[in-house]
């Protein structure tokens, strides 16, 4: 910094709304402002600077931010520097400031790495908006990662999306789709281990599309970055989320049978069960394709949870059409799943379909998806019982003495352990299911 403002900050707060890309962004702007000397204000503590790190991809969730701006000031009345982060930053860009005056920074997620100075400016008064999406990446200008607090990270491979599915804002606010350097990813994931992570969760908006040279100039895709990965030592677990159907390769298929550390877990969304209208959205595959990867994939790994999104609603959707939904639904039998309402967003193509759905129907059809999803997933959670599995521990629980942490197909499972800690995996045996987590039953522990 070349110049010192009235008032630096001293203590801030991030707020991530959305994708776990943006709770990824939250943490690494977190640990910048760490390294340029802040720190992070306590629970219930005011905070000197308030980032907020917003999400764009349907309405109710870009409106939140408004609300949350209001909800900074203190109260004596004054506020603290609030920073708007993230999808709507880069969409709004200084529209936030205009409607919410009290915003001194507007920074788009390609250029967090400079907010130490937009907010030196804000603090000397100004708005400073900055949503550039610059060649230069913003990767290089962070700070190494530091020591985790949980033992389960995220690692962002890839930003961007050229798939241009008609409903979404994401091609407009996060740019095109760039794979990191595959050197650069392990570098990153040695440090996370090195701080302590013991899980790595691969991310990007197409993350098995991602693609790069190894260290000896050969190219790769997201199977082989994962084989790279396994060879870690102390990197005990590797997911990845969200893929696309159409980038869905045998290799990585493959990977769930042939590497170890790659848990048994697929999210797939595949936002419709009607092919007509995975046609209007632009999605590329159809209703059989998507069925005939997810037999693929159970082919290579029998106990695969399989985790997908969908939209209800999209405009022209018919009864047939969400009938072919709820049928696509009973054939894949899904762990887990995120439903949402079709929201029309501005500037996409399906915002200006004719055909748009009444509220009253997407209400009633969602109802009915969430229903028969919620059903699978306690039907998953159900049958995993007897089963015996490594847990890694994350977290305690509320009862004293007790511990919480995450299956291979990412439930949520409780034990009751001494000598155990956040960590540690854990074999267990599943012994009940609850509508939202499992029991299980210490054996032995597998590791440290
Ligand atoms: N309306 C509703 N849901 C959407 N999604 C993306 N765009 C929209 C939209 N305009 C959902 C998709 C995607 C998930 C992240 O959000 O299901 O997979
Ligand atoms: Fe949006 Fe489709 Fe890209 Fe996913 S694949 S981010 S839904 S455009």
């Amino acid at each position: 910094m070349t110049q010192s403002p009235a008032h630096d900050p001293k203590t801030f707060r991030v707020k991530s709304y959305g994708c776990q890309m943006n709770v990824y962004d939250g943490e690494r702007i977190g640990e910048l402002l760490g390294a340029r000397g802040m720190t992070a204000a306590g629970d219930g503590e005011d905070a000197d600077l308030v980032v907020l790190n917003t999400c764009h991809i349907r309405e109710k969730a870009a409106e939140k931010v408004y609300s949350d701006i209001g909800r900074q000031r203190r109260d004596d009345g004054t506020t603290p520097i609030i920073a708007v982060a993230g999808c709507v930053a880069q969409a709004e860009g200084g529209e936030i400031a205009r409607r919410a005056p009290s915003v001194g920074v507007v920074v788009g997620p390609q250029a967090y790495h400079r907010l130490p100075e937009l907010v030196a400016r804000a603090a000397r008064g100004e708005t400073a908006v900055d949503t550039d999406m610059p060649a230069i990446s913003k990767f290089d200008h962070l700070p190494r990662r530091p020591v985790q607090p949980r033992p389960s990270a995220f690692l962002s491979i890839q930003e961007g999306c050229d798939k241009f599915c008609t409903y979404c804002v994401v091609p407009y606010t996060r740019g095109a789709e760039i794979s990191r350097p595959f050197g650069d990813i392990v570098e990153e994931a040695r440090a996370l281990v090195e701080g302590g992570a013991r899980e790595i969760t691969l991310l990007g908006q197409n993350v098995n599309a991602w693609t790069g040279d190894d260290e000896r100039g050969h190219g790769q895709g997201l199977d082989g970055l994962i084989r790279a990965l396994d060879a870690l030592p102390g990197l005990a677990r590797i997911r990845y989320m969200t893929s696309h159907p159409n980038d869905m390769t045998q290799g990585l298929i493959d990977a769930h049978r042939d590497v170890p550390s790659l848990m048994p877990y697929l999210h797939l969304p595949v936002q419709s069960g009607s092919t007509r209208i995975l046609k209007a959205m632009n999605r590329s595959h159809s209703r059989e394709s998507y069925l005939e990867i997810i037999e693929r994939a159970r082919v290579a790994r029998p106990d695969i949870a399989i985790s997908g999104d969908f939209i209800v609603g999209f405009p022209g959707e018919t009864d047939q059409d969400f009938e072919d939904t709820l049928s696509i639904v009973r054939e894949t039998r899904y762990a887990a799943a995120f439903s949402f309402k079709y929201s029309p967003r501005p500037g996409t193509p399906a915002a200006e379909m004719d055909d748009q759905i009444a509220p009253e129907v997407m209400d009633e059809r969602l109802q009915r998806l969430q229903a028969l999803l919620a059903q699978q997933s306690q039907a998953f959670n159900a049958a995993s019982v007897g089963r015996t599995c490594a847990i890694m521990l994350e977290r305690t629980g509320r009862k004293p003495g007790q511990l919480i942490g995450k299956s291979p197909w990412l439930q949520s499972v409780h034990l009751d352990g001494t000598g155990l800690a956040i960590g540690d995996l854990v074999e267990v045996e599943l012994v009940s299911a609850g509508p939202n987590s499992l029991a299980g039953r210490e054996l032995r522990k597998v590791a440290a």
